[in-house]
């Protein structure tokens, strides 16, 4: 179920970035397009303390979940291939409110943002395939990050939801985790910050 075990290739990472894209569609991140969230994900999946996990059915990716011990190493990450970088978003660098957000994204931390008291491994975002939603693979997949997790001694960890997002919301609560907080990840975007115990 891991990537990593199957070798990832470009190829994995445009379907993840399709499937965030897609159906995480509200946020943010989606407004800056498959190229960018295709080196996103291949910066996650490449760096040591953050993991990318896909769900397949017959080969095909029908949902994945990311996760990171520190966020701000991933943009690190991104940052030292700043042509690659400046490409990918090479359609958002004449929106001024995107080049804001995207600065905000890149060189504001936000693992030391949310609370202090909250734990700073994070679950980043899962989706699965609607086709495929309501038949367990969303729940493999958040038992695969939690035991990842679990291996590399992280006790809980965050999962920042927009507000909007009810499926999601029944989802994480199904899974055990905790509401604890209300945010704004962005000026006007409301989130809720879950806490997921890992015992
Ligand atoms: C969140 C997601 C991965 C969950 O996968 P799933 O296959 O839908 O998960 P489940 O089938 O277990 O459904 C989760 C719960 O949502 C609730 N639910 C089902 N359909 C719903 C609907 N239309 N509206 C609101 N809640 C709904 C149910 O309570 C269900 O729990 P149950 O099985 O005990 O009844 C999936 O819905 C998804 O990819 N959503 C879009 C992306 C997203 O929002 N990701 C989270 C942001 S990080």
């Amino acid at each position: 179920m891991d990537v990593k075990s199957h070798q990832p290739n470009r190829s994995d990472y445009i379907t993840v970035a399709r499937l965030h894209c897609d159906y995480i569609n509200q946020g943010f991140l989606a407004s800056l397009g498959v190229p960018f969230l295709t080196l996103l994900y291949e910066a996650i999946d490449k760096d040591s303390e953050s993991v990318l996990l896909v769900e397949r059915m017959d080969l095909k990716i029908v949902g994945f979940v990311s996760g990171t011990q520190g966020s701000w190493r991933i943009y690190k990450q991104l940052l030292s291939k700043p042509l690659r970088l400046i490409y990918s978003l090479k359609s958002c660098l004449l929106s001024p409110p995107k080049l804001y957000k995207i600065i905000e994204l890149l060189f504001m931390r936000r693992d030391s943002n949310i609370s202090p008291n909250l734990p700073r491994q994070e679950l980043l975002s899962i989706v699965v395939d609607p086709a495929y939603r309501g038949r367990g693979h969303a729940a493999n997949l958040f038992n695969a990050i939690c035991y990842h997790f679990r291996k590399e001694g992280v006790t809980s960890f965050n999962i920042i939801v927009g507000s909007n997002l009810h499926r999601a919301h029944a989802f994480y609560t199904k899974m055990g985790s905790i509401p604890v907080k209300e945010i704004q990840v962005h000026k006007g975007a409301c989130s809720v910050v879950y806490v997921k115990e890992l015992s």
